[in-house]
């Protein structure tokens, strides 16, 4: 792949503007380029994020927002009282506000880098994440930051690609990835480099056991990593022990 990632300097810039211009038809990217199935993999995800909460007055932050598909899932449940989607894109953030008003759903949409979540310690009951930790230019920090505004015994997730390795499905899928998912950004997007920038930033990107690392490192507890997609995406779920703090600051 002759296509150039940014430099870690560059990266924030790169990834922001990216998706700035991107935005509007970010949705209709993403149906087509999973035929649909990443709508199954967040509400997996979010299954994940809710399970044993006390939804009671609970809130819940979603990190590199988007345009809101899971902040706007977690708030169609009722009991969920407050939800914030953080994202650094305007365009991004513009889009999930258009559609939460559509959806009369209020949710918070903040401006901010997830690499500097602007919210105290033990702010939320669960904070997730879907395809945004790849495009950070520090993932221990980002995993850092959503332990830390977490509240004890409650979930960080992450939902992100994989690292398949399935016989006859892992070499389809990686040709799918680097040939076929440009020309669909191009067609859809009339934007090729920003979906060569897509699989050329899973080369970067550690495998299942290294995300679990960096949940390990992180502080939390009772990690488990789910296989989605025969393995094309990893679902991890890490819990805020009692005294994280200690621990991973
Ligand atoms: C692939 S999109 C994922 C959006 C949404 N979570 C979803 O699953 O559809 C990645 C998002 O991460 C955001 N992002 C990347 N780096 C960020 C950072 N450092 N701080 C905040 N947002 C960031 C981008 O602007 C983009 O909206």
């Amino acid at each position: 792949m002759s296509f150039q990632l940014p430099t870690k300097e560059h990266k924030a810039e790169y990834v922001e503007k990216q998706f700035d211009r991107i935005a509007s038809r970010y949705d209709l990217a993403n149906d087509a380029i999973s035929f649909g199935m990443h709508r199954l993999w967040k509400a997996r995800a979010i299954a994940e994020l809710c399970d044993g909460v006390n939804f009671e007055n609970a809130s819940f932050l979603d990190v590199c927002c988007g345009t809101g598909d899971l902040a706007l899932l977690v708030k169609r449940n009722p009991r969920a009282k407050h939800v914030t989607g953080l994202d650094f894109s305007e365009n991004m953030l513009a889009v999930a506000a258009r559609r939460s008003q559509k959806e009369v759903q209020s949710v918070e949409w903040i401006r901010g880098d997830a690499q500097a979540l602007p919210f105290a310690d033990d702010t939320f009951d669960g904070a997730i994440n879907s395809f945004g930790l790849r495009n950070l230019t520090d993932l221990q920090q980002g995993i850092n930051e959503m332990a830390r505004v977490v509240k004890p015994r409650c979930r960080v997730i992450n939902l992100d690609l994989g690292h398949s390795e399935v016989p006859l499905f892992a070499p389809v899928f990686a040709f799918f990835f680097a040939h076929i998912v440009p020309i669909i950004g191009e067609i859809l997007q009339k934007d090729k480099s920003a979906y060569t920038y897509l699989p050329a930033s899973l080369t970067t990107y550690p495998k299942p056991a290294g995300i679990t690392k960096i949940f390990q490192q992180a502080g939390l507890v009772d990690i488990k990593h789910i296989p989605l997609a025969l393995g094309s995406v990893a679902l991890h779920v890490g819990t805020v022990p009692e005294r994280s703090r200690s621990t991973n600051q």
